[in-house]
């Protein structure tokens, strides 16, 4: 029984926007680590270009061989409907669909309006449905950095539009890390009023030091479901400035802190860490925990 659900994003946002290419078989190793460790859903890579984002070239030896792990919810991110097409043929449990709302972002991050993504979203619900579950994480939800200010009343259309177009839930990322605790409580409460069960996960970058007290205003709000990088790797090779996600270790520790259970042993996830020190030798690992 957990009281909030950890899911390890470290395989996508993390290593997309490490420059080299970690090898396969490390990846298999860390993904199997870190389900050891009990993390129950892992984003194990994204249906992309191969050629903007060699990074995930192997997305489909990474999501069968993932498959083989009992209880593990292997979830991948796919912008478009070839991605998901790709994702059901290598055998995913859920897909994840990055819809911007930023325009700006949107046009640089999967070359489509808002509006064309929300149509893609609708076509591979449509091919999903019975098979995989397809979520949706908004992009730039709390500001853009290259926009600037993102309408919340636009976020909120955004999101009841997804909804109709098919997807399981909707949840807000802080792509760019620039998000604070009042608005985050605010556009949370906003998404459940509007959403109820369909409201989906947060998703935050660190990029100003602001991301676990985002998570503790998003559980104020009633959010279940938080997404993380282990060591923080992370960030949107299409966003500027944007760093990593919030570090696994330190979100499971301060989760665990406050009596919520995660089903996450942080000894046994803390030793996961090695296998990024050795397949990805210095690649800068954050968080607070693994010092302490
Ligand atoms: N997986 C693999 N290849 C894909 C693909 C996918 N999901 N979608 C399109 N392609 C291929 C097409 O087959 C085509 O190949 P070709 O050149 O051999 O004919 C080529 O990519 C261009 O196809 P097109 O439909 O015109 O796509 P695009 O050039 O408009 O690019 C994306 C759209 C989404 C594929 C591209 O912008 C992308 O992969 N972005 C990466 C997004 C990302 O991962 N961001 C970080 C996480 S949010
Ligand atoms: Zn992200």
């Amino acid at each position: 029984m957990i009281d909030v659900l950890v899911s390890e994003v470290g395989p996508r946002d993390g290593l997309q926007s490490v420059q080299r290419v970690m090898p396969t078989e490390a990846k298999h190793r860390w993904i199997a680590a870190l389900a050891a460790a009990g993390l129950r859903e892992i984003e194990v890579g994204s249906f992309v270009s191969p050629k903007l984002l060699p990074q995930m070239a192997d997305c489909e030896d990474v999501v069968r061989e993932a498959r083989k792990i009992d209880g593990l919810t292997v979830l991948a991110l796919a912008p478009n409907l070839k991605g998901a097409q790709r994702g059901l043929a290598a055998g995913v449990h859920k897909l994840s669909f990055p819809v911007s709302a930023s325009r700006e972002h949107s046009m640089r991050n999967i070359r489509m309006t808002p509006e064309q993504a929300v149509e893609q979203v609708r076509a591979a619900c449509e091919l999903c449905k019975g098979v995989a579950a397809v979520e949706v994480g908004i992009s730039t939800a709390f500001g853009c950095s290259i926009e600037g200010a993102v309408s919340e009343d636009w976020v909120i259309q955004l999101a009841v539009s997804l909804v109709e177009a098919g997807a399981e839930s909707v949840g807000l990322s802080d792509t760019a890390g620039v998000a604070n605790p009042v608005q985050v409580k605010r556009m949370f409460a906003r998404l459940q009023r509007e959403l109820g069960d369909r409201a989906g996960a947060a998703h935050f970058h660190n990029t100003r030091g602001q991301g676990l007290a985002n998570v503790v205003a998003a559980l104020d709000a009633g959010v279940t479901t938080f997404d993380a990088s282990q060591a923080g790797l992370g960030g949107c090779p299409y966003a500027p400035g944007a760093t990593g996600n919030i570090v696994t270790e330190d979100l499971v520790s301060l989760l665990e802190s406050m009596g919520l259970r995660t089903g996450v042993d942080l000894g046994r996830l803390l030793a996961a860490r090695e296998i990024l020190t050795e397949a990805l030798p210095g690649e800068p690992l954050y968080g607070y925990v693994r010092t302490a």
